[in-house]
């Protein structure tokens, strides 16, 4: 099959990009240095390209996540780098431990996420320390307390957690200096837990956090727009393949995807080679053609998406191209919670 057959809107990886950004990425950060975050892509066939190229261990953003890379055999070292209290799903997690299927780690950051995780039969925690994104994380005077707290109530304390996510688009010149500063305070949390992990970073600080043990970037692998000004060593691998539709003599076209097939939190997206987002809207993007790229109904558009994460979770496959041929499809199979 070719590119020009697939019906739209199409989610599309091209293939030769997102090769590219695994080498980049594994040339910084190879083998267990990087614990890719799922987040990003949701999708065991994606992972498994990643386990091939040398990452075995990875992030989770949901217990589904966690599921279903166990079940897809890609469950060697686990992190639900995130807080769960939900007694039923963290539940299943302590099975699967149990059940030797995956090694499952899990992130608390208070006397309540611990309770709930030793009540789930969860075996090992990080303890998720506050290094100055306003989210989760606990206090860093706190971590020597929660991580005694797991382990009296019977879990092992891997080491520490600690998202610099406030710092990922920060200026280059000011960056290095603030990621040291909050890694110096995930460091002395770590002082207070023991363990030897020390799991921080993201796509835009993978190159300046010299601190972190592993790496938890996610979004390099296939990138977005908004993120690339702030990790030009990665390229855009996702596309939205879509159709025009409508075509109005007087300077605008419409395209076959729009809010219910991109995120959009992170402002428009880009129209390549033919012209300038106006605004979209629920099944439709509308765009100010250029003049020198006449469009007719029909013709085919690609779309880079403004933020990756949202946009592949609404859709149900990735469609793999090089050059012009689909080589593959990657069901988007961890969606859900
Ligand atoms: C806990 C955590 N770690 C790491 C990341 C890094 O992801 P990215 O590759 O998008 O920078 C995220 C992104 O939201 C996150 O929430």
């Amino acid at each position: 099959m070719k590119l020009g057959d697939l019906p739209t809107p199409a989610l599309v990886v091209d293939r030769p990009a997102f090769d590219h950004n695994v080498a980049a990425m594994a040339a910084v950060h190879p083998g267990e240095r990087l614990r890719p975050h799922v987040k990003a892509f949701k999708s065991t066939a994606l992972a498994r390209e990643l386990a091939e190229a040398g990452h075995r261990t990875f992030c989770c953003a949901t217990t589904r996540e966690v599921e279903g890379m166990a079940a897809a055999g890609l469950g060697h070292d686990l992190l639900l780098a995130n807080e769960v209290l939900d007694p039923v799903r963290l539940g299943r997690l302590g099975d699967l431990a149990r059940s030797g299927a995956a090694r499952v780690t899990v992130a608390v950051d208070s006397p309540e996420t611990v309770a709930a995780a030793a009540a789930a039969g969860v075996p090992q925690v990080l303890v998720d320390v506050n290094v100055g994104l306003p989210r989760c994380g606990c206090d860093p005077a706190d971590a020597g307390r929660v991580a005694d707290l797991a382990r009296s109530s019977g879990m092992a304390v891997r080491g520490v957690m600690g998202y610099e996510g406030h710092l990922m688009r920060e200026p280059a010149a000011a960056k290095a200096a603030a990621v040291e500063a909050s890694m110096k305070v995930l460091l002395e949390a770590r002082e207070a837990t023991g363990g030897d992990i020390v799991s921080a970073g993201g796509t835009g600080t993978y190159d300046c956090n010299r601190w972190a043990t592993e790496i938890q970037a996610g979004s390099y692998v296939l990138m977005d727009t908004e993120y690339l000004p702030h990790a030009r060593a990665f390229r855009h691998a996702l596309f939205l393949w879509t159709t025009v539709i409508s075509v109005n003599p007087a300077g605008w076209a419409v395209v076959d995807a729009g809010l219910k097939a991109l995120g959009m939190d992170h402002g428009d997206p880009t129209i390549v080679d033919v012209g300038q987002c106006w605004f979209v809207s629920d099944e439709h993007i509308t765009f100010g053609t250029d003049a020198g790229s006449p469009l007719a109904v029909g013709d085919r558009v690609r779309v880079l998406p403004a933020h990756v994460d949202p946009t592949v979770a609404m859709h149900e496959r990735m469609v793999v191209v090089d050059g012009e041929d689909v080589v593959d499809t990657w069901p988007v199979d961890l969606r859900g919670w």
